[in-house]
């Protein structure tokens, strides 16, 4: 069984050669050093990169700060959007029993901010209602308009449960060192704060507080997480070796699949529990290489539920698509497929198998049929769905992504894109200027 972190390209062989993949992952080594001496594009934003040894300092108090928040409260609303929400949410979705939600006891973790639904809004305040609760707000800017409304509308919530003073207590805001009216806020009103690096951008910073202090208050191992990441820094970001370095490897595959057409990559899983790690990435590949007309367009599927809706077009539809597939190689609990005396469904033959043996098989077979419809696939060995694990996955999409934007010959730090909606939505709505 595997014990790191693989990427395989075996699925890849009869559309380009395996040779012409390691040759130019080779010469994309130099990117990696572009991106450790900070001599490539966008380079005021390179402090994501060394942040599995420089964020140490910081666990403590991120700890610390958890752990009151979880004896004060019973809940916690995290609110953010984009960078300032994926990350968190990703590892929480991927480590917290799936039905947390409707378990009695234990510390709920809530998300706001990452959406414009009055729905939405309407039901979390209903719950929150009959909720001893906390809130995280994040922002690096402090002025986006999505948590900013959410906060306004939480924070005289709270207030009006506790009273001012107390919600005061409540409430930890993670923002920019000086800069935006959060920070502003936060310093009026006696907040608990953490800085955001101003080096680190908004999809880069997992592992900062942003991504780390809810993680911190779900409870998960946030030292085991970092130690993942830690572990990743040390295989590729001074590995010149394609064969030992998965984000070489990546990065250079995806890049020649581009250059022959396939314009998108689907990410794929065989468990709910990593959704949102694709979102996570849709988010880190979309905004990172999409820009100047250029870039992969990033899509996700969850199988093998969408296997009986997207498996259609991704078995036979245009040719334009190649798949990575995250494929965990072990599954944490164990359940046995129990046998009939009827055998009504005729299911018996598989009897005494685990579900897990049943979704590895939906895996290999798919991908086989995929491979053979003429859709490349590339996979990703992840050992078991665990914090450590979860750390070096997401710390190779980084490095790679790093390395795929300067392949493309684009910033892969900057998103200037993003501004021209709230420019269109702010006139809409007669913002002040
Ligand atoms: O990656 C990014 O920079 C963006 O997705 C931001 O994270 C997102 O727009 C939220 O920004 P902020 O943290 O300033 O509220």
């Amino acid at each position: 069984m595997e014990q790191k972190l693989t990427v395989d390209i075996e699925g890849l062989s009869g559309f380009i050669p395996t040779e012409e993949i390691m040759a130019y992952a080779a010469r994309s080594s130099m990117h990696l050093d572009e991106l450790s001496s900070g001599t490539g594009k966008g380079n005021d934003f390179l402090g994501w990169i060394n942040l599995p040894r420089t964020i140490i300092p910081e666990l403590g108090k991120i700890e610390a700060c958890a752990s009151r928040l979880r004896t004060l409260t019973e809940a916690t609303v995290v609110i953010g959007i984009g960078g300032s929400y994926l990350g968190s949410r990703a590892i929480i979705e991927a480590l917290s029993d799936s039905f947390a939600a409707c378990a009695k006891g234990g510390h709920k973790v809530l998300f706001a901010g990452q959406n414009l639904c009055s729905d939405y809004m309407s039901e979390l305040l209903s719950l929150l209602d009959n909720l001893n609760y906390s809130i995280i707000v994040i922002s690096k800017s402090g002025t986006t308009t999505e948590p900013a409304v959410a906060f306004r509308l939480l924070k005289a919530h709270l207030e009006a449960a506790v009273g001012k003073e107390s919600a005061s207590r409540r409430i930890v805001a993670v923002t920019d060192r000086s800069r935006g009216a959060l920070r502003k806020m936060a310093d009026t009103e006696g907040y608990e704060t953490f800085t955001i690096p101003d080096d680190v951008g908004g999809r880069y910073s997992v592992l900062t507080s942003v991504g780390l202090l809810p993680l911190a208050v779900a409870g998960i191992d946030i030292h085991e997480l970092v130690n993942g990441a830690a572990s990743m820094h040390s295989t590729t970001v001074h590995n010149h070796d394609p064969g030992t370095n998965p984000a070489l490897i990546y990065a250079a595959a995806r890049n020649l699949l581009y250059r022959e057409g396939k314009k998108i990559e689907i990410m794929v899983n065989y468990t709910p529990k990593l959704h949102f790690v694709a979102e996570w990435w849709k988010q880190l590949y979309g905004e990172s290489e999409g820009k100047e007309g250029k870039g992969i367009f990033p899509a996700s599927v969850d199988n093998t539920s969408d296997l009986h809706s997207m498996g259609q077009y991704i078995q036979e539809g245009e040719r334009h698509i190649f798949e990575t597939v995250m494929s965990v190689m072990k599954s944490r609990k164990k359940i046995l497929i129990p046998a009939t005396p009827g055998n009504e469904d005729n299911l018996n033959f598989l009897a005494g198998k685990t579900v897990a043996f049943v979704n590895e098989a939906a895996e290999r077979g798919t991908r086989k049929a995929h491979i053979e419809g003429g859709v490349p696939n590339i996979r990703i060995g992840i050992p078991e769905l665990n914090e450590f694990s979860l750390g070096e996955l997401m710390f190779m999409f980084e490095i790679a992504c790093g390395i795929s934007g300067y392949l493309l010959d684009v910033n892969p730090f900057d998103q200037p894109g993003v501004e021209a909606y709230k420019k269109a939505m702010f006139s809409l709505l007669g913002k002040p200027v």
